[in-house]
């Protein structure tokens, strides 16, 4: 059954889910931004299962335990800087969500909450990262059993109506599961 796709505006390391997703860097070791909550909620055991991942490509993603967070694990990816859009940021974005999909999967977890990747630090205009995020997860959601609940984590309140616009949004019936 797909999975039932839901935004709000939050703190994502207050959510109680299976595993948060972190907008890290290639070094993964630690950052600004959702990264450095992350970091500072989880504990510096974080940091030290970090090292252990030998950083990770711009558009894959890997996973830890969530130490002292609420969630049980975090799936740290890399999220691609924004460079005018004619470098294949949007398909490195793409990767990022469909990876995270992947590990989450893998390791059968029934709920993920992600922030929107790249959109911070990174410069990728939020307006064209959403319908990417969305659709992306979408369409893996389709193909699977195992994640359940996927939670887009909003910082702002106009990052939350450019997710509930798209997420409220007709599907085209050849899309529906
Ligand atoms: N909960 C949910 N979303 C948040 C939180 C939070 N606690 N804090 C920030 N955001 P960014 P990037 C939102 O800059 O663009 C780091 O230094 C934020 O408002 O965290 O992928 C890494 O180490 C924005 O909407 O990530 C990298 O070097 C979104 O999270 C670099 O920044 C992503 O913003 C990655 O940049």
């Amino acid at each position: 059954m797909p999975a039932r796709l839901s935004a709000l505006k939050a703190d994502i390391t207050t959510l109680r889910v299976d595993a948060v997703v972190n907008a890290a860097n290639t070094a993964l070791l630690g950052g600004g931004g959702v990264d450095g909550a992350i970091h500072r909620a989880a504990g510096p055991q974080l940091l030290q299962a970090c090292r252990q991942l030998g950083g990770c490509a711009t558009g894959d993603a890997k996973l830890t335990p969530g130490f002292a967070l609420p969630a049980a694990y975090v799936i740290h990816t890399v999220g691609p800087v924004w460079h005018g859009g004619d470098k294949a940021e949007p398909l490195l974005l793409a990767s990022c969500y469909r990876r995270c999909m992947e590990v989450a999967i893998a390791h059968g977890l029934g709920s993920v909450a992600f922030p929107a990747i790249s959109t911070g630090v990174y410069g990728f205009p939020p307006a064209l990262a959403a319908p990417i995020a969305v659709e992306t997860v979408r369409a893996m959601s389709a193909l699977q059993d195992c994640v359940e609940l996927i939670v887009f984590c909003c910082w702002s309140d106009q990052d939350l109506s450019v997710y509930q616009s798209i997420l409220e949004k007709p599907q085209p019936l050849h899309s529906l599961a």
